[in-house]
């Protein structure tokens, strides 16, 4: 039976359930990381599973109102602090990938406090991927063994990425019900099963992980072979 070791989540549709109960579009994010939340500690729980990176921020999405972005920015600041009791009492290590640089100071020591404080978990490594974008990871990834002047190929270029060793993503799941990669993990999707649900991020829940999991597992991967 396959084995869901890396699971990667789109966590999309937060605008859309906090509109259809007239609350602004920021109500939404708000939920979604109480979403966040309680999939990390089922992930934490669940010995299989080794790393859940989350997408919440995209290079794309800096063309959202400025309003909303700044919203977005402290929300991520707040959840960082809050949560860093429970990335201990759960065994989580936190780590990011995509672009820190254009985030305030304030926000980018935040991160790196997290990842210091909690660099000796070992339950689950929780990803987010903040100002990511697949391709620029990709192009950040090759202009780093350029300047090292590394030739690159399949096997080195994960040292590359920004951060190596997360290994190729078994489960990408998108909720909210659009089927698209928006930019995500492109390099290490190539392989990865793909689930879309029309559940909004906001109402997703453990149970229905567990059972997008167990469909996973009766999947038949092939890497190409017969
Ligand atoms: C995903 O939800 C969260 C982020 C992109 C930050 P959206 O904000 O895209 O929600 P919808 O797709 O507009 O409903
Ligand atoms: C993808 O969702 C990015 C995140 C979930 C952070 P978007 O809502 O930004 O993607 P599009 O615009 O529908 O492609
Ligand atoms: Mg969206």
């Amino acid at each position: 039976m396959n084995r869901a070791e890396h699971i990667a989540i789109i966590m999309d549709g937060n605008g859309r359930w906090a509109k259809k109960r007239g609350m602004p579009r920021v109500k939404g994010h708000e939920k979604g990381a109480e979403t966040v939340r309680e999939i990390t500690k089922y992930c934490a729980q669940n010995e299989e599973i080794r790393v859940l990176t989350l997408f919440a921020f995209s290079t794309e999405n800096w063309k959202r109102p400025k309003s909303e972005v700044q919203f977005l920015m402290k929300l991520l600041e707040r959840y960082l602090k809050n949560e860093l009791p429970i990335y201990l009492e759960e065994g989580v290590r936190f780590e990011t990938i995509g672009d820190l640089s254009p985030f305030s100071d304030s926000l980018k020591n935040r991160i790196a406090f997290t990842k210091e404080s909690t660099a000796n978990q070992n339950r689950l490594i929780q990803v987010l991927a903040l100002n990511y974008g697949g391709r620029d990871e990709i192009v950040r990834a090759a202009n780093r063994a350029c300047e090292k002047g590394v030739k690159i190929n399949e096997s080195n270029f994960d040292s590359f990425l920004d951060t190596p060793g997360l290994g190729e993503v078994d489960i990408l799941l998108r909720t909210g019900g659009e089927m698209r990669l928006s930019n995500f993990l492109l390099w290490r999707a190539a392989y990865a099963e793909l689930f879309f649900t029309k559940t909004l991020w906001p109402d997703f829940t453990p149970k229905e992980l567990e059972s997008i999991i167990k469909n996973y597992k009766k999947r038949e991967r092939r890497f190409g072979g017969v």
